[in-house]
């Protein structure tokens, strides 16, 4: 199976916090730019892997600043590494005050994405090859963070977690 880079799935997409996104505080629903931070994450996946696929999980996410009403969301998404079946999706958000010209970091997250064959089985994907050194520290990561996830959903022992346990007998 042809081998891809990580910068063949990176996908951004900007929307634009109206009303309707918004709580009783003007500031941009959690739900909604989860939603939207889906979207981002199944397109650059599906980039990859030029398959169907589903999100199977999306790990902690802490909404580190508001994006106020108004304002502009900016959200990258692009494959960190890609297992059997799965992809971990690296997601950073950013909001945009226009008026005001300036950016600010609002969340980052990962998501987990399965490509599905047509009888909606999971099928292989592409091997990922990373690059530069941000890339290659993602795509480290990303079997420690895999095998966390795991463990909390329940479909992996902890005793089978060989990278974290590796991981604290570093400490
Ligand atoms: C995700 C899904 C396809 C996995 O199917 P499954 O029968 O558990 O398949 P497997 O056990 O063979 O796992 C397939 C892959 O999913 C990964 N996976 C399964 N559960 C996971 C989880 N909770 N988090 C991360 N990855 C997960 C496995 O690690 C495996 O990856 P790999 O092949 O790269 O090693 C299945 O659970 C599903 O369809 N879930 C619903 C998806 C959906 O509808 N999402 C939208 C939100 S409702």
């Amino acid at each position: 199976m042809q081998k891809k880079k990580p910068a063949e799935s990176q996908v951004t997409m900007t929307e634009l916090v109206l009303p309707n996104d918004t709580n009783v505080f003007g500031n941009l629903m959690g739900g909604r730019l989860m939603y939207w931070m889906d979207i981002a994450a199944a397109l650059a996946a599906g980039k990859h892997c030029n398959a169907p696929v589903v999100t199977a999980s999306v790990d902690n996410i802490s909404f580190e600043s508001p994006i106020k009403l108004g304002n502009v969301v900016h959200i990258e998404a692009r494959v960190t590494r890609a297992f059997t079946t799965s992809m971990e999706i690296h997601l950073s958000v950013w909001g945009e005050d226009l008026t005001h010209q300036y950016r600010y970091k609002s969340n980052e997250a990962y998501y987990t994405f399965v490509a599905l064959d047509p009888n909606r089985k999971p099928r292989p994907v592409p091997v990922l090859e990373p690059e530069t050194e941000q890339e290659k520290k993602l795509y480290d990561g990303a079997l420690r963070r895999r095998q966390l996830r795991l463990i909390l959903g329940g479909k992996m022992k902890a005793a089978d977690a060989t990278e974290l346990k590796a991981l604290f007998s570093e400490a």
